[in-house]
């Protein structure tokens, strides 16, 4: 691909029944605000928190935009956004996967699918969680990827978004800076955790990330493991928002493999 790659995106912001800024039912300037933060990161943006000076650190010449056209070419009233009363105040990742995303998926050829909610049940401490590419070609993808009806990013209402962008009353430290969508479409693009979920030795099928043993929380400089510093900034970590700030070369490469390779995604372009 030459140049900038452009995905249009739609936010499902699902809630249940509060107004329009209240509770689940967040407001357009919080989801404006997390558009700003992924593509900062996606971008490598100079002078903002998605910067920094590591040599192995990439831009990865992709950026997002709210969609200003609806499935059925349709102006939406708010670019990006559509919000849907589920009825109920939390899910669980059974319900949004065989009910929820089914029910309100746009065409995931033509936008990124992001559905904002609030968990409960076994999956009320997750913060968000993506769906990977399908694409067999290219190794070390899980085969969880898949079904079209299915395709997209899932985050907690309270964590989407930055509290430096704007004053979200729920928001909270330390994932309020809005990198669990930084994180989640990273592993919708393909990628792996950085410490390719196993002991030492497990691969994260990147090259220029160092092998960790674990995931680190917190942001803890100078941490290490399996012989090398631990790269806790990178977005596919699980440190704080605050920590994190860097893709790699080689994370870049990954996602580009999945974007030619993806018809999905290339479709998107
Ligand atoms: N737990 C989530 C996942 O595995 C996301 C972690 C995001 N971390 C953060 N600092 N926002 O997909
Ligand atoms: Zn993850
Ligand atoms: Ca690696």
């Amino acid at each position: 691909f030459a140049g900038i790659i452009t995905l249009p995106v739609v936010v499902h912001v699902v809630h249940n029944g509060e107004q329009i800024g209240q509770g689940r039912n967040i407001s357009a300037a919080q989801v404006a605000s997390q558009l700003e933060v992924l593509n900062e990161d996606f971008r490598r943006a100079t002078g903002t928190n998605g910067f920094n000076n590591n040599p192995v650190g990439a831009d990865i010449e992709i950026e997002f935009c709210l969609a200003s056209l609806g499935p059925n070419g349709v102006e939406l009233s708010e670019a990006g956004i559509h919000r849907y009363n589920g009825n109920k105040a939390a899910w669980t990742r059974t319900d949004i996967e065989g009910f929820l995303k089914p029910n309100t998926i746009w065409n995931p050829n033509d936008y990124l699918n992001i559905w904002t909610v609030d968990f409960e049940g076994e999956s009320e401490l997750l913060l968000g969680y993506a769906q990977f590419p399908s694409e067999s070609a290219l190794t070390g993808l899980p085969t969880s990827g898949g079904s079209a009806s299915t395709d997209g990013v899932v985050v907690r209402y309270s964590s989407f978004g930055s509290s430096e962008k704007g004053s979200f009353s729920v928001m909270s430290p330390p994932y309020n800076k809005g990198r669990t969508l930084t994180h989640e479409v990273g592993h919708w693009l393909g990628l792996r955790h950085i410490w390719g979920d196993g002991p030492c030795g497990s691969d994260d099928f990147v090259t220029d990330t160092p092998e960790a043993a674990e995931p680190t929380r917190g942001c803890p400089a100078g941490k290490t493991s399996c012989g090398s510093v631990d790269m806790v900034q990178n977005y596919m970590d699980y440190s704080d928002d605050a920590c994190m700030n860097i893709f790699t070369k080689g994370q870049k490469s990954r996602i580009l493999a999945v974007m030619e390779l993806s018809p999905r995604r290339k479709s998107l372009i």
